[in-house]
């Protein structure tokens, strides 16, 4: 095989810094693993019956390239309850990223700029990359809100979207309502569209969930069901949004994921109904645990969502903190991975309490050095 079989713009794509923690982790024995960003829950009973049910009575072909009925409509009326949009059309993707690759390559043209603030999803400025994009970055340390100043001095005229992640992958940041605000209505007025990821949109702890949608009808927004209900291998989301992009996302979506796997589409009916309400005060209390662990050695913003923490590194830089770590037996994610920043590391608390006490031992243990 030549090299130059592989396409230019997978050069620009690097998953080397995960890969490294997670090769690192296999040599390990029992480690303590703080690196997972998934719930530690799995699927909740009923969500896995109607599943079963699904593939016995036979609901295993390809489905409506927008999704069942059933779903969409469900998720359509609470959409609606909440925003009465008039023209916010809700369709079923294949996972949250399913929407975001959908929507990047539905509104990017070569050379358009999208904002995204940092620190970032790993996935963001990849799929910006994949669509012809080039990737802006707004800084949000050390607070990780937003300061709309930094994001009026990077719009241009390329500017074409705005990429927002709130509760936020890897701080746990929730950002204050009137900033979502001040961000929606900037967008509206420079006419760029708005993005709003809100998979973690359940996990708030601190004060009820907001979306910029509330304040720009216009906003275009993901969601799934990985992490409310630990489904993250079953693939499903939904994306909504103006009517308009939507029609293009479901063509697009038509001939690249076709449809989000059926069977996942019937139980994601159930999932809909399913109370998660304990499952959320279970991550707020695990939150509280871990931040009074850490806060009297380690810098830390306490996050108001997610299940993240994101300390900056005592000494070192964060790579070089993290390395000690997994020599000590404790996986955490070097920040330069979800940042062009290496100062401050990821911990995840989707995890069995005793893992997070583990882990805190080991931290402060490492602080002190
Ligand atoms: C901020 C954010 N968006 C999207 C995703 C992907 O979610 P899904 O499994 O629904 O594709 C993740 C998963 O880690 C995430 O952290």
């Amino acid at each position: 095989m030549q090299e130059s079989w592989i396409a230019e713009r997978m050069r620009h794509i690097d998953s080397s810094g995960i890969r490294k923690v997670f090769e690192l982790a296999r040599s390990l024995k029992d480690p303590v693993n703080l690196s997972i960003g998934q719930p530690h829950f799995d699927v909740p009973e009923p969500i896995k019956q109607a599943a079963h049910a699904a593939i016995d009575r036979g609901d295993n072909a390809y489905t409506v390239t927008q999704g069942i009925a059933e779903l969409r409509e469900k998720i359509q009326a609470s959409v609606d309850a909440r925003y009465g949009h008039k023209d916010r059309q809700v369709f079923i993707t294949s996972g949250t990223s399913g929407g975001l690759v959908l929507a990047l390559c539905c509104t990017v043209n070569p050379g358009d700029e999208v904002v995204v603030f940092d620190p970032f999803f790993v996935m963001y400025p990849h799929l910006v990359t994949l669509a012809g994009g080039k990737t802006v970055y707004v800084d949000t340390y050390p607070d990780f809100t937003i300061d709309l100043d930094k994001v009026k001095a990077v719009l241009t005229p390329k500017t074409k979207a705005i990429l927002v992640n709130s509760p936020a992958n890897p701080t746990g940041a929730v950002i204050p309502r009137d900033q979502l605000r001040e961000l929606a209505l900037l967008a509206h007025e420079r006419n760029i569209v708005l993005m709003s990821d809100e998979v973690y949109r359940v996990f708030c702890y601190d004060e009820p969930f907001s979306s910029p949608a509330e304040f720009n009808e216009e906003t275009l927004v993901f969601d799934g069901f990985s992490k409310a209900y630990g489904m993250t291998g079953w693939r499903l989301g939904f994306a909504h949004g103006p009517k308009r992009l939507i029609d293009e996302m479901v063509k697009l979506q038509q001939f690249s994921f076709v449809c989000a796997p059926s069977i996942v589409q019937h139980a994601g009916v159930a999932a809909w109904d399913y109370d998660t309400s304990r499952i959320v005060s279970d991550y707020r209390r695990k939150r509280d645990l871990l931040y009074d662990g850490l806060k009297d050695r380690f810098d830390i913003v306490k996050p108001k969502g997610a299940f993240y923490m994101f300390p900056r590194a005592p000494w070192g830089t964060a790579t070089e903190f993290v390395a000690e770590a997994i020599r000590n037996n404790l996986l955490i994610i070097p920040g330069r991975t979800f940042s062009r920043t290496d100062t401050h590391f990821r911990i995840s608390y989707a995890a069995e309490d005793k893992t997070i006490e583990r882990g805190i031992e080991i931290l402060n243990r490492l602080a002190k050095r």
